[in-house]
């Protein structure tokens, strides 16, 4: 028998403020066309003033624990990936703790930009896998309108806030690749690039939260070349295909690398879960709330190969194959 990490329930929060793509339109030079074109996003949302990233936290985690009809002291951890914390400390994933009212066990922050949530399965499935929980729910929460440079027409118009909670649960599999749960994982880091996409502000040199600086054309480039990449190398470790797999669900950045992307696995994108015209880029957020999404829907069904593959600031990069 293998101990392997399995989806309970999804839950998700988007603030009630939607923004259109027109809303650029009176202070920037760009257009409702180019920015659909382009990257496919129609709308995204905005926290309201006072609204922090843990407050999103909370509704996402508090809808996936009334999906699964349970209590929060059932959950042994709660991990949140998030690059945009209320405060420098305590994390974000201790005041969701207090604003569940949970009393036992553990909670942390873990970022990785956009990878976040990639990263964050990845590691709530090798601590259920030591044995060190047996539940975990994992929130992605970001609220990167407040680290918008709002001159800067190739960044601002793309993101957007929002929250999305996995509840993870330990199971028994046979070991194989037919198992429900997380089959196949690959991470991956390069320092080397971190000027593509950074944020030029911080605790130990500014003293400010700073502003989101990004290299679009060049993370774009990485990004078509690299995901694909790290979906095959976690498909391989599955002991799957991409003929097997049943949904992508990828990060939600731009709708041409996502179709670069399916396209290069050679999967039509009828497959391929898309919430980037309404969310927008919510960075470590974006695969839980379009799992959320699509989960909502009723599109998965039980024994369904789902592949979540996501890259950012880092640039960190990384893919996880899961058995619904
Ligand atoms: O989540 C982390 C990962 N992030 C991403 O995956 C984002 C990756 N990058 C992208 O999505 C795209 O690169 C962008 C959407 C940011 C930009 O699209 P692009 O097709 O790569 O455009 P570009 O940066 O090569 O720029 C082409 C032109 C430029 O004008 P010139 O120099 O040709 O005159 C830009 O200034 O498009 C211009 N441009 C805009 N025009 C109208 C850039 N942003 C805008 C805009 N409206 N909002």
């Amino acid at each position: 028998m293998t101990r392997r990490t399995t989806v309970v329930s999804t839950g998700a929060y988007l603030p009630q403020r939607v923004i259109e793509n027109s809303h650029f339109e009176a202070t920037l030079d760009t257009t409702d066309a180019w920015i659909r074109e382009r990257t496919g996003i129609r709308q995204r949302h905005f926290a309201a003033e006072g609204q922090g990233t843990s407050d999103l936290a909370i509704r996402a985690a508090q809808a996936a624990l009334d999906r699964a009809g349970m209590g929060v002291d059932a959950v042994d951890a709660i991990l949140v990936a998030t690059s945009t914390p209320d405060l420098t400390f305590p994390s974000v994933a201790t005041m969701v703790q207090a604003g569940l009212g949970h009393t036992s066990g553990f909670a942390f922050d873990l970022q990785a930009v956009c990878a976040g949530f990639v990263f964050g399965l990845a590691n709530a499935d090798a601590m259920i896998r030591a044995g060190q929980a047996d539940r975990v729910l994992l929130i992605g929460a970001e609220t990167f309108s407040r680290i918008m440079d709002w001159t800067d027409r190739g960044t601002c118009i793309l993101f957007g806030d929002g929250a999305g909670a996995v509840l993870l649960e330990a199971a028994e599999g046979e070991g194989t690749s037919d198992d429900r749960g997380i089959l196949g994982v690959d991470l991956n880091s390069d320092g080397r690039l971190k000027d593509l996409l950074y944020v030029d502000g911080g605790v130990s040199t500014t003293g400010t939260a700073g502003k989101l600086r990004m290299q679009g054309n060049l993370v774009f480039r990485q990004a078509v070349e690299k995901l694909a990449q790290t979906a095959h190398t976690a498909l391989d470790r599955a002991g799957l295909t991409p003929a097997d797999v049943d949904w992508l669900v990828p990060h939600q950045a731009n709708q041409r690398i996502i179709a670069a992307t399916a396209q290069k696995m050679q999967l039509p994108m009828d497959r391929v879960v898309l919430t980037v015209a309404e969310h927008g880029n919510t960075s470590a957020a974006s695969i839980p709330l379009a799992l959320a999404t699509a989960d909502d829907e009723g599109r998965f069904e039980r024994g369904d190969v789902v592949v979540t593959e996501a890259i950012g600031g880092g640039m960190a990069w990384g893919s996880v194959v899961l058995r619904w």
